[in-house]
């Protein structure tokens, strides 16, 4: 049933690239239109939110952290991400024309569902992006846009997080179509990269074999640090994520612009920091800042993990380890930038003596609050 790997956490980062496809499927059409009359949702509610809210909790929380950036720049309308587990106890302002989005691998997280009980009683519309047909979060909401992941076995969350991502950025295309924000070159070429970007996963786990050796080779240290900007930084949290549940390991993520806020206090020699870097193409100005921080934290000592594109040279003086990604457009840079970080960690935990598919303390879905 592993289909020959030794974890189903390995298969599950193996079939991510089919996964996508699979979510994808159908729902581009010929033209680079998005084609989304499963959600349920008429159009003119779509075009009548005033707010977008996106709730969850542990992954699914960080690929609604990469949402925001995606709707916000897609389609200007306003969106807040919270935990759900925060979300209800403190009487968030909802309305009808707010649109909340539930993301949920599982569909049964507690949290989530109460989350979004709380905001349909308020008269808000619910969408849920969802990976288990139906479960009691589509079950409870007004539409869902289910991931076609296939069934997740692995605790820790990798194949439902890019398909997670997927579905946000269909649905903010969606809704600047539906909206007619910003519906044009730019939002075409995307939606084109996007139909492709199973691709560049794929290309992106052939090459993962100096990133398993890297990770053997840290598995005495005792922390890991993470650091990302933009779209990155919801990267660097999700990498830390993955480290804590798989190798027990202390880990943080941080923006990077935050360094000299405090964090930075921590660098020491030789403590591994990992920097995912935003393209130099698109935002430059934050793939320069991203560099000059690289270079301070190596001054004082980090040992540098830097996960950045191809042909992007600006960094290569200053990373002690380089880890190539695909050039994607900004925004879908976590579909490629989040596969190294799992398998980092899966590598990790292995070399460490745990056990990956079911780490301790954790459950696939927790159904309670
Ligand atoms: C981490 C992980 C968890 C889940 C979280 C939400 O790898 O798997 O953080 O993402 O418990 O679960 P779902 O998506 O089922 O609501």
């Amino acid at each position: 049933e592993k289909g020959g790997y030794d974890y189903f956490m390995l298969k599950e980062i193996a079939e991510q690239p089919k996964a996508v496809a699979d979510t994808l499927l159908g729902r581009i059409d010929g033209g680079g239109s998005l084609r989304l009359d499963e959600l349920r949702i008429p159009d003119a509610v779509l075009r009548e939110a005033h707010k977008v809210v996106i709730v969850a909790c542990g992954t699914a929380f960080h690929a609604g952290l990469i949402a925001k950036y995606a709707i916000e720049h897609w389609t200007r309308v306003p969106c807040e991400v919270e935990l759900a587990s925060e979300f209800r106890y403190r009487d968030p302002i909802l309305d009808q024309r707010t649109l909340v989005i539930a993301i949920s691998q599982s569909g049964e997280t507690m949290d989530t569902l109460m989350a979004l009980r709380h905001a349909r009683a308020q008269g808000a519309r619910v969408l849920a992006v969802c990976n288990t047909n139906g479960s009691t979060i589509p079950r409870e909401s007004d539409g869902v846009l289910y991931t076609h992941a296939g069934p997740e076995v692995a605790v820790a969350s990798t194949k439902a997080f890019l398909t997670q991502l997927v579905a946000v950025y269909l649905l903010a295309l969606y809704l600047g179509q539906v909206r007619g924000t910003k519906w044009g070159d730019e939002i075409r070429a995307v939606v084109r990269d996007l139909a492709r970007i199973a691709d560049d996963v794929d290309r992106v786990l052939e090459t993962m074999e100096p990133v398993r050796e890297l990770a053997r080779s840290l598995a005495d240290k005792d922390t890991v640090l993470f650091l990302g900007r933009h779209v990155g930084y919801p990267v660097a949290l999700e990498g830390a994520l993955k480290l804590k549940e798989l190798a027990y390991m202390h880990a943080e993520g941080f923006a990077a612009g935050e360094l000299k806020h405090g964090p930075i206090a921590l660098i020491e020699e030789d403590l591994p920091v990992v920097v995912v870097v935003p393209s130099p193409r698109g935002r430059s100005v934050l793939h320069d800042k991203i560099v000059s921080n690289i270079q301070e934290i190596r001054a004082r000592g980090a040992r540098t993990i830097v996960i950045a594109e191809e042909g992007d040279e600006a960094v290569t003086p200053y990373a002690d380890h380089l880890i190539r990604i695909p050039a994607t457009p900004v925004l879908l840079q976590p579909m490629v930038s989040t596969v190294p970080l799992q398998v980092f960690a899966c590598e990790l935990a292995t070399a460490r003596g745990n056990e990956v598919d079911q780490p301790r303390n954790l459950a696939k879905s927790v159904t309670v609050e």
